[in-house]
């Protein structure tokens, strides 16, 4: 990519500098490291993580493209371009802002559409862990119905896809899995052997989280295979709610709550409210957990369309939460790595939970989410019978150069990549949003056949 030796050529004239002149290289290697922008937490006090984010279905209500451009807006006014555009500009604005963002198969396509310019501020973000990629699969996938070779190969294309794009500091150390509906042991097996950090959920079963709320079990280690033993230990968190905000603290721009008013020479200023509603919050959050440090979620579905309407108020909150005397609560932006970071200076010995899995999903006691465990059999059966071509054609694409037809095998693997969504494969989306991953489907057999004919020949 062009930015990249743009950028290399004047890091390399530095680097030339400080060896003529004989300063150590590691101070100049330190200030480009990744994920060493968390802000610092403060020791007795409980730190409230504010994680800034953006739920972006690859699909459900409305197609990946639809919800991509913002089409349809009698179905939703909602478009993930506009999403990326103001929560990259909102991010420049200010360096102690963070942002998450998880679905690579969007990020792709915006990504295509951005200059030079746009492209250089966004990797110095992801350069100074300002904006930080978590899972990075190519969708959030679900956990039941896909076929453990499909889910290996939507997490690869989206990782290698943000490797090549960004590096280093590119490559998620969280996964993210907060809205499928229930997990499985196999799932995070497959997390641990790829080398993250830990997981975090958004749903597990109401009785559960009930218990663990109460018995400050929501963190643990989770050893999804047993005969690992504690080699295949995995950190595993589960956030108090969902992944919505606090209740009266959504700040997106649909909401009904109020903002942070706190101008004196304005009418209607009710900082001081709003911040003590907030610390109660937190502090309630806080005794369903193990350390002083507790998640807020700050984001929910399609959210940050507007961001400065999110952050604009977040600023506030962590302005005069952190400002009011004797305060017992401390409010930082913050990610799940820097999250993670700060567990750990904890030395907690974490509960643990053997080989199950989170199944089934009862969201309360009249709603179990079973059905889509086989709902849109047709569907299911044609993404598996697609993920047999794209084994296929994975292995005879070996025989030919490199990039002969890449752009074919990567149709195929990108409609193989939506379909693993939580409202994909699952058969959650509509009836029209199932029609257009096999359209998709059927595209990338089309093309795959091309390269699987070329191998052959
Ligand atoms: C990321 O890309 C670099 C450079 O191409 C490569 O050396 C490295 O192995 C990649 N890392 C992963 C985790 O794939
Ligand atoms: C806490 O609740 C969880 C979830 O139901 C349960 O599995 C676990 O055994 C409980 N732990 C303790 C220490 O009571
Ligand atoms: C961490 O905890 C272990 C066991 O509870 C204890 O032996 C050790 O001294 C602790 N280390 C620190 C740095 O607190
Ligand atoms: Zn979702």
């Amino acid at each position: 990519m062009g930015i990249t030796s743009r950028q290399r050529f004047p890091r390399l004239l530095i680097t030339l500098c400080l060896v003529t002149f004989g300063i150590p290289l590691s101070s100049q290697e330190d200030k480009t490291k990744c994920h060493q922008a968390c802000h610092p937490t403060v020791p007795g006090k409980i730190n409230a993580h504010i994680i800034a984010h953006t739920h972006d279905d690859v699909g459900w209500l409305k197609t990946v493209d639809q919800y991509y451009y913002g089409s349809k807006k009698e179905h939703s006014q909602l478009g993930v371009q506009y999403i990326l555009d103001s929560v990259t500009s909102e991010l420049a604005k200010n360096k102690d802002r963070r942002f998450v963002y998880v679905e690579t198969s969007f990020f792709w396509r915006w990504w295509e559409e951005q200059n030079e310019y746009v492209r250089v501020s966004v990797k110095e973000l992801v350069d100074q862990g300002r904006l930080e990629f978590l899972l990075g699969g190519w969708c959030m996938s679900d956990e039941a119905s896909p076929h453990y070779s499909a889910l290996i190969d939507q997490m690869t294309l989206g990782l290698k896809y943000l490797n090549d794009t960004f590096g280093e500091c590119g490559q998620p150390k969280v996964a993210w899995q907060i809205d499928p509906f229930g997990h499985s042991a196999e799932v995070a097996l497959e997390f641990a052997d790829m080398g993250f950090d830990g997981v975090f959920f958004g749903r597990i079963d109401h009785e559960d989280i009930a218990l663990r709320k109460k018995n400050k079990t929501m963190e643990m280690v989770w050893r999804p295979d047993d005969t690992l033993g504690p080699e295949g230990d995995f950190f595993t968190g589960v956030m108090y709610n969902i992944y919505d905000p606090p209740a009266g603290f959504c700040f997106d721009t649909y909401c009904d709550d109020e903002p942070i008013m706190d101008n004196p020479k304005l009418h209607g200023v009710n900082v001081n409210t709003r911040v003590s509603e907030f610390i109660e919050i937190v502090k309630k959050y806080a005794q369903a957990y193990k350390t002083n440090n507790v998640i807020i979620t700050m984001g929910g579905d399609f959210n940050y369309v507007v961001a400065s309407s999110w952050f604009k108020n977040i600023d506030k909150l962590i302005k005069y939460v952190n400002a009011k005397p004797n305060s017992e609560v401390n409010v930082l932006y913050s990610t799940p790595a820097c999250y993670l970071e700060a567990l750990n200076k904890e030395n907690i010995t974490w509960p643990s939970k053997m080989d199950d899995d989170f199944f089934p999903y009862g969201s309360d006691e009249h709603s179990y989410w079973t059905g889509y465990y086989t709902s849109r059999p047709t569907f299911k059966y044609f993404v598996y019978q697609v993920n047999v071509a794209l084994q296929m054609t994975k292995q005879l694409k070996t025989a030919l150069p490199n990039d002969t037809l890449a752009e074919e095998q990567f149709l195929l693997q990108r409609a193989m990549g939506i379909a693993q969504h939580h409202d994909a494969v699952s058969g959650t989306e509509r009836q029209h949003v199932t029609d257009d991953y096999s359209l998709y489907l059927y595209e990338g057999v089309q093309a795959a056949m091309k390269v699987i004919n070329a191998a052959y020949r």
